[in-house]
């Protein structure tokens, strides 16, 4: 008979027929109520043992963490907790779990450091958070192809492997077959690239942003959703060198355009959680709820989890210019007392996270968009704006996790781009193919950038980035 997934036993009305499932013990309590979980959802299924039907020796290899099969037959539950259970009439063990070995990871019945959990990455699915955070992250990429195919866009593949630094910030990996101790020099003493495996100088992608450039001037909406990588070095809880981006990108659509597409994107996708992930959401509530009750009154959450995404819903994200929030930045309490870390003292500055976190959780106390930043601290390819010196950029800041969406119109004018590009020094060659797109009807275009895992934590609750990917590469870490 084939086996059954728990979350749809659970939900089953078969009374009285029989069942199969298939997972992995969270519990055994008094040699007769073993409690399955196989990771369709955060509940076990509780499975009855009738007195003295089962050997010893079977029963005493039923321990937390060993995988069993367990057929039986369905049955109204007659305790409290549960509508129904399995009262069994077989029991199988699949994989073993010694105790010993057991109690020494955190897959042992007691509370656990995220910190330690994060040592033992590949047992950590195994514990409720972490199956409730990597069920929604599932749910979440689903629910972002759904927007996108809904909607007549179509996903791009663009490549992991490149030439080009889209965002020009230095920050790439570089990808090369060289033997390191031996690598070919150039008459003049530099790296001989050409006897690379690509004849060229390459890296990891950044961002998908140009190639999806590229395609949106055939396919005319486009998005892709993959891995980009950043050799920052910032070790922060918002920051990993392997992330996921979405990024579409729109012919024919301005920065107006864009601002109502992300916004709407966004509030699909946390509908869907909201209407999708009920159970996992609940438990990441309660979760939250006692994490908060071990710190200092300050720097509890204001909401529970569910009633932040739907303040996010009902809100509209207040769109800022940059000079206006600079002007807010300059004239606030924490600038005046010097309390910022970068003190805001004239338009230009980069605002840091001090300064987005402000804006969204003090000052606006909602979702923001700053749009229109100063040409200097932002890349070569946004549209320069009639002043010359701004630019059709805008950023999504939210609350707990400040930036979440980069974006712009895209600068669709060939001799502009040039001049732009002259600047900072970026060689035509390099980007022939990207100018190329101005060349041969070119049009006003625009496109942004998410940070999945950015999403995931606001979604989740949860506080360190680290805990929303099942691996997370960061500085000084690529265990796994
Ligand atoms: O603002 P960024 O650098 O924008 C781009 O890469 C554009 N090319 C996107 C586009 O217009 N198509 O990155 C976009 C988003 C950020 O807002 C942030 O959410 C996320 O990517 N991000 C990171 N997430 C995790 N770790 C990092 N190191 C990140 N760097 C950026
Ligand atoms: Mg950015």
């Amino acid at each position: 008979m084939k086996h059954s997934k728990v979350i749809e036993v659970l939900k089953s009305d078969k009374l009285l027929q029989p069942v199969v499932v298939k997972g992995w013990v969270r519990s055994f309590r008094n040699d007769r109520f073993i409690a399955i979980n196989d990771g369709s959802t955060i509940h076990t299924i509780q499975c009855v043992l009738e007195d003295d039907t089962f050997d010893k020796a079977l029963t005493d290899r039923i321990t937390v963490g060993a995988a069993v099969t367990v057929s039986g037959t369905l049955v109204e539950s007659k305790g409290s907790g549960q509508r129904v259970e399995i009262q069994a009439n077989s029991i199988t063990i699949e994989g073993d779990a010694d105790p010993e070995e057991l109690k020494l990871t955190i897959l042992s019945p007691k509370k656990h450091s995220l910190e330690k959990l994060r040592q033992q990455a590949h047992l950590r699915v195994r514990t409720n958070t972490f199956g409730a955070i990597m069920r929604v992250r599932s749910k979440l990429s689903f629910a972002i192809h759904e927007y996108f195919q809904k909607n007549n866009f179509y996903y791009v593949n663009t490549p992991v492997i490149t030439g080009s630094d889209a965002e020009g910030a230095g920050e790439a990996f570089k990808v090369t077959n060289f033997e390191l101790n031996k690598v070919p020099t150039t008459q003049e003493g530099g790296i001989d690239y050409s006897k690379d495996f690509f004849g060229r100088e390459t890296n990891l992608t950044v961002s998908g942003q140009l190639e999806a450039e590229t395609y949106a001037m055939g396919l005319g909406q486009v998005y892709t959703f993959g891995p980009t990588f950043r050799a920052e070095n910032s070790n922060t809880s918002r920051h990993l060198a392997e992330f996921w981006m979405v990024e579409p990108e729109v012919a024919f659509c301005d920065l107006d355009g864009n601002m109502d597409l992300a916004e709407d994107f966004i509030k699909y996708v946390l509908q869907y959680i909201l209407d999708n992930c009920q159970d996992d959401l609940e438990f990441l509530e309660k979760r939250l709820v006692q994490e908060d009750k071990s710190k200092p009154q300050a720097e509890r959450e204001e909401m529970l989890l569910r009633d932040k995404l739907k303040f996010v819903l009902e809100h509209n994200f207040k769109r800022v210019s940059y000079t206006e929030a600079i002007d807010i930045l300059k004239n606030s309490k924490p600038n005046k007392k010097k309390k910022f870390k970068y003190p805001i003292n004239e338009w230009g500055a980069d605002l840091q996270s001090e300064h987005e976190r402000f804006l969204v959780e003090k000052h606006f106390k909602c979702p923001v968009i700053l749009f229109d930043y100063p040409a200097k601290i932002k890349a070569f390819y946004m549209r320069l704006n009639e002043d010359g010196n701004t630019v059709r950029a805008m950023d999504i800041l939210f609350p707990g996790i400040g930036e979440i969406v980069g974006g712009s119109q895209r600068e669709e004018r060939l001799d502009v781009l040039k001049e732009k590009m002259a600047a900072l020094n970026i060689p035509e060659e390099e980007l022939w193919w990207y100018l190329d797109t101005r060349k041969f009807g070119t049009c006003v275009h625009s496109g942004f950038g998410l940070g999945f895992e950015r999403l995931v934590l606001f979604v989740t609750g949860m506080s360190n980035i680290r805990d929303v990917i099942p691996y997370p590469r960061t500085p000084l870490n690529a265990e796994f």
